[in-house]
């Protein structure tokens, strides 16, 4: 078991580059939980993270951009699903340190100029539409595209798994090191940490708790299916930890990684996700994004239905961001309004 001075310091041997506004705020929601009659509620606000609309890419884009950095990259290749968080944040982190960026967005039916379509164009990223799936596909494209541009001179680093989902466990140790430290400060002491997750930030939740010995469980909701998800989530744990110089081991036991919450498929909305998101706007006045916390949230609100917590139990709510995403969802918002 390590300090949180000992986890800090490993995090601060790990190149990085200054693109966020951390410590993100942990704050209580009391007219959440009281209207809830549940435990006591706190939300870890990554979505305050503070680079174009914030989220938690921006944490790990901390550390897959400062590795690109340190390899003396000056061009970022990325591209997901269009209206990927990760991709926006990843073009406002290049504006931010006066790289090229490259996106790629796999064509869908929210490839719309709206919402973090917009926020690519606004910030300068050089974006296509293209005809890959979303997946090993749309990875290996990214790959050939960086091939291209270092024989036109570039120097391209491409964000892409496994490093990416490495490092982001790097940089969710980190985030759970801020929660320690805020936790002391505040007097509380969390029994369950809820998030969206079927990746990184799971795994360096998981790993930083683990190595800190915090009672902190973490629970997670999956965004989107995913075969293979708990290897996935333990082998990134477990190479961050490398990365760290860490002996904690995360194995298939440390992980609690649900389906539940999806709903028909990634990126549909979900009834009980937009009823969690109207709660918690209308009682703490945060937005929540349309694809992964509000489905994280609808988990969380269900588990306090169906009695696991005390009024004395602490849980804590990650709100990892991808709140542009909701403009491009008018359609199936409107219908559910007021
Ligand atoms: C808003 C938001 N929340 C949660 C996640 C899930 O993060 P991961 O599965 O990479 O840990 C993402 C990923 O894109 C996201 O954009």
């Amino acid at each position: 078991m390590l300090t949180r001075q000992e986890l800090l310091q490993r995090i601060t041997r790990v190149p990085q580059v200054n693109i966020g506004h951390f410590p993100t705020p942990l704050e209580a929601c009391p007219r959440l939980s009281e209207t809830l009659g549940g435990p006591q509620i706190f939300m870890k606000r990554e979505d305050c993270s503070g680079l174009a609309f914030g989220g938690n890419k921006v944490r790990q884009l901390t550390f897959t951009i400062g590795e690109g950095v340190s390899q003396g990259a000056d061009t970022i290749v990325h591209g997901a699903a269009s209206q990927s968080n990760h991709c926006r944040q990843t073009a406002a982190a290049c504006s931010k340190l006066g790289l090229k960026c490259y996106l790629r967005l796999a064509r869908d039916p929210k490839s719309v100029v709206q919402g973090n379509v917009l926020l690519d164009y606004l910030t300068g990223a050089d974006v296509e539409f293209v005809d890959v799936p979303f997946g090993p596909k749309l990875e290996a494209f990214k790959i050939n595209l960086a091939e291209k541009l270092k024989a036109d001179g570039l120097k391209p680093y491409v964000v892409t798994s496994p490093r990416s989902t490495a490092l982001a466990a790097v940089a969710f140790a980190w985030c759970i090191a801020e929660i320690h430290e805020q936790q002391t400060e505040l007097g509380i002491d969390a029994d369950w940490i809820y998030t969206s997750s079927v990746g990184g930030t799971q795994s360096g939740l998981v790993l930083g708790t683990k190595s800190l010995g915090m009672k902190l469980k973490p629970y997670a909701c999956a965004p989107i299916h995913w075969e293979g998800k708990i290897n996935r989530i333990r082998d990134a744990a477990n190479s961050a930890a490398a990365i760290l110089q860490l002996d904690t081991m995360v194995n298939d036991e440390d992980i609690i990684n649900t389906d539940d919450y999806i709903g028909e498929a990634y990126g549909h909305l979900t009834p009980e996700g937009i009823a969690a998101l109207k709660l918690v706007a209308r009682t703490e006045g945060i937005i929540l994004d349309p694809v992964y916390t509000s489905k994280a949230m609808a988990c969380l609100i269900d588990h306090i239905k169906e009695g696991r917590f005390s009024t004395d139990d602490v849980v804590i709510f990650l709100h990892t961001g991808g709140t542009p995403a909701l403009f491009a969802y008018p359609e199936e918002l409107n219908e559910s309004l007021p």
